[in-house]
């Protein structure tokens, strides 16, 4: 049997040689690799081959056919002909245009926030960061907000799913619904005084549209001194308004309320939208709550501070005009070219 698969693959590839069409190929294909062709009549006599040659012959057989297949494959290719291959080869149009490669760019909303931290670094912050799955004491609970509060509502937050499984509160995980967690972090792992902003993803199961998503962006500030009072605050955001949004740009604080700060307000800035100068939304603000600063182990007495945060896609909404925050995260190309 050795020698009869020598010979079968020295006149298979021989003949396979000669072929010069398509037609030809075909009837070669037919006569070698065919259903009733010669490799296939060969394979049943492998059972009269004694055992212990049989591994070997086997092999050999498997050798024969991988050469006969490939040699048939080969010549197809050269021919360029048989039914098969003129439907599965590659066809390359070469009158096709080639693709335009343009270089990537930054996501405009990481423009912006590079933007508006590298105002903040030149007014002397520094940056700060925390973790997007958070834990309700940094969420909430050192936020002087109370178990009761409604903002805790799992219908208004991401709670993980090992909430059900939590026996105790401080199991309880979540992606974190503000920035202001990064007050917490900060102020946990630096002695006062400091001066950071943080930009960071948040999380809450709102329905999107034109204006809400389930996940955006916010920037948290925070300064920590002797002595800082409303006036402090105001200064840096007017100071951060001019700079960011130019020489009308203006600041106003309407009076409101946060369980982190004591007092808070509102923070809106007039910047320029579509050509008109606007009033716009941003936040909120106010003069960091002693209970705050109680949680994480500063004396009250002699810490005062202030806080903000601010979202992010409004101010790139506005600024690109940008009119819908759907188009920030549906990562569609020829949209983010545009910035
Ligand atoms: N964390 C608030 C929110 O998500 C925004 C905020 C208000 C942040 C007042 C602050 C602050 O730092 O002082 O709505």
């Amino acid at each position: 049997m050795v020698q009869m698969l020598a010979e079968l693959e020295r006149e298979g590839l021989d003949s396979l040689a000669g072929v010069k069409d398509a037609d030809a190929l075909e009837r070669w294909r037919i006569e070698y690799l065919g259903a009733k062709g010669r490799l296939r009549a060969a394979m049943p006599m492998l059972k009269d081959v004694p055992k212990d040659a049989k591994p070997a012959i086997g092999k050999r057989l498997n050798e024969v056919k991988a050469a006969l297949e490939t040699a048939f494959e080969t010549k197809m290719q050269a021919i360029g002909g048989g039914g098969e291959a003129r439907a599965s080869g590659p066809v390359v149009d070469i009158t096709e245009p080639g693709l335009d490669l343009r270089p990537g760019r930054r996501h405009v909303l990481t423009r912006t926030v590079d933007e508006i931290t590298d105002v903040f670094a030149r007014m002397g912050f520094s940056i700060a960061e925390g973790p997007e799955v958070e834990d309700e004491w940094h969420n909430f609970t050192a936020l002087n907000i109370p178990p009761d509060h409604p903002a805790r509502d799992p219908a208004d937050n991401f709670y993980l799913r090992s909430v059900a499984k939590a026996e105790r509160t401080s199991d309880l995980r979540m992606l974190r619904s503000q920035t202001s967690t990064i007050q917490i972090r900060t102020m946990e792992k630096t002695k006062p005084p400091l001066k950071v902003v943080a930009v960071g993803r948040v999380y809450r199961p709102d329905t999107h549209d034109a204006t809400h998503f389930s996940m955006f962006h916010q920037i948290e500030g925070l300064y920590v001194d002797r002595g800082v009072t409303m006036i402090d605050l105001k200064t840096t955001l007017f100071q951060f308004a001019r700079a960011y949004f130019g020489e009308q740009a203006e600041v106003r604080m309407r009076p409101s309320f946060f369980p982190f700060t004591e007092p808070s307000a509102e923070v809106d800035m007039k910047m320029k939208v579509r050509g008109e100068w606007q009033w716009v939304e941003l936040g909120g603000c106010g003069m960091v709550d002693p209970n705050v600063f109680e949680a994480v182990g500063y004396d009250a007495e002699e810490w005062t501070g202030f806080a903000f945060g601010l979202g992010v896609e409004r101010i790139a909404m506005r600024k690109y005009g940008i009119a819908d925050i759907r188009m920030l995260f549906e990562n569609d190309a020829r949209f983010l070219r545009q910035f």
